[in-house]
């Protein structure tokens, strides 16, 4: 049997997310119309003899009962939330629940960041892993050099996929192959992690009785149940036949900012033409608004039939999208009034928030700066023919002159 754990993180982790954290807990924020965290959850329904699915988290148990619940319904399969106290770190997070994790007795343990974007090849990896014959097996990507120090840099042997080295966030290149976020275990791995914990203790012990301390200042701060994957377990590992890679060719993306939810939104929406064709508005009919590309559209919204939309827009629940409106790469929350003629090009537009006629909202469509695109928080009201160009606008904030290049507080 197998078990699957999303790392969903906490609200302190989730600042570069706002203004749209204000509202919800980023991994519940909508992808393609659906949220976050469900598509790693879905892709996990492909692993053979899965038993559970746990997603761990130090957000408060309410915010994911109702989504947790309906999930296990709709995907058959148990989804539990798992509270931690306080942030254990990602390695120190799964430690922390070793218990509850291992009562299926499960041969394996995936473990997947809930903040990255990707096709989540998980029975391959399963596969490619058993093969290898270690204790863990992480998927990797090729990125661009300039990128590649966002995220942890490895060297893996190009024969036997044994990972070599690995380092954190780099400040110099090491290698433009990147850890993805998504692992398959052994039940070992818990034995690693304890190894860890075990050494911080003995550390500290020793620092208490002895001037160890001013040799050792390193790691001083970190509790001694604080573990992080990377820095100490990858990092140590590599070279001692116990961690291999598996390379993914197809998309990957990490999703720290609106920016790049947006940028993921449009990845899922062109991934459910082959996986889920019929969350995609078809446009067929005379009844129904013209659609280019890949949209989504909650069977609840309504739009207008004189209504252009697309590519890559998302439209949630109970919005309007008004006559001769014009929706291109956004991503439209619930309860969002679009009235006529309004224009929404490369934007979010937050819960309850409405656009006048003839309104602009746009940002350049640069997916990685801060302004790159327009975000509107919730109720945020635009007024008739306001214009909105690259900038953030916080909640509860009513619009009548026209911005640009703004964060509006
Ligand atoms: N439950 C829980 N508790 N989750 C946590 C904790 C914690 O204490 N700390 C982090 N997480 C979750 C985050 O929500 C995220 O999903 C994942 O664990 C990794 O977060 P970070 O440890 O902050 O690392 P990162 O996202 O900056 O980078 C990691 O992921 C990249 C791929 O997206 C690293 O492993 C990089 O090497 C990797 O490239």
């Amino acid at each position: 049997r197998v078990v699957a754990v999303i790392m969903v993180g906490g609200p302190t982790k989730g600042t570069r997310f706002r203004p749209l954290s204000l509202n919800i807990p980023k991994p519940l924020f909508p992808l393609a119309g659906q949220p976050m965290v469900h598509h790693p959850i879905s892709a996990c329904k492909k692993i053979p003899n899965l038993a559970q699915i746990y997603l761990i988290g130090f957000y408060e148990e309410r915010e994911f009962a109702i989504y947790v619940s309906s999930i296990s319904n709709e995907l058959r399969i148990p989804v539990r939330y798992l509270k931690e106290d306080k942030p254990h770190g990602s390695a120190g997070g799964l430690y922390n629940f070793r218990d509850l994790l291992m009562e299926d007795s499960p041969s394996h343990i995936f473990l997947l960041n809930c903040d990255v974007c990707c096709s989540f090849p998980l029975p391959e990896m399963l596969e490619a892993h058993r093969r290898y014959g270690g204790m863990g097996t992480i998927l990797v990507s090729k990125v661009s050099a300039e990128t590649a120090s966002e995220f942890g840099e490895l060297v893996a042997d190009p024969e036997t996929n044994e990972l070599l080295h690995y380092t954190e966030k780099p400040e110099t290149f090491v290698s433009d192959r990147i850890n993805c976020g998504v692992y398959v275990f052994t039940p070992d791995i818990f034995n690693a992690i304890q190894g860890v914990s075990t050494q911080r203790k003995d550390r500290a012990n020793l620092r208490r009785v002895s001037s160890f301390e001013a040799l050792q200042p390193v790691n001083r701060s970190l509790p001694t149940d604080f573990v992080r994957l990377d820095q100490d377990i990858l990092t140590p590992l590599a070279g001692k036949k116990q961690l291999y890679t598996y390379e993914t060719m197809d998309f990957w993306e990490q999703i720290k900012t609106p920016g790049m939810s947006l940028k993921c939104s449009g990845l899922y929406l062109a991934q459910y033409s082959s996986t889920s064709p019929h969350l995609l508005a078809s446009g067929d009919g005379s009844k129904t608004a013209t659609i280019s590309g890949d949209v989504y559209i909650h069977p609840s919204a309504k739009v207008h039939p004189t209504a252009k939309i697309g590519p890559n827009v998302s439209i949630s629940a109970n919005a309007r999208i008004g006559a001769g409106a014009r929706l291109i790469s956004c991503i439209i929350l619930d309860d969002v009034e679009i009235k006529e003629n309004a224009v929404v090009i490369h934007a979010i537009v937050g819960w309850k928030s409405s656009i006048g006629r003839w309104s602009r909202v746009q940002g350049v469509g640069d997916y990685n700066t801060k302004l790159g695109i327009t975000i509107l928080g919730e109720s945020v009201a635009v007024e008739d023919e306001v214009v909105v160009i690259n900038s953030i606008v916080l909640p509860n904030k009513t619009l009548n002159v026209s911005v640009q290049e703004e964060i509006l507080l």
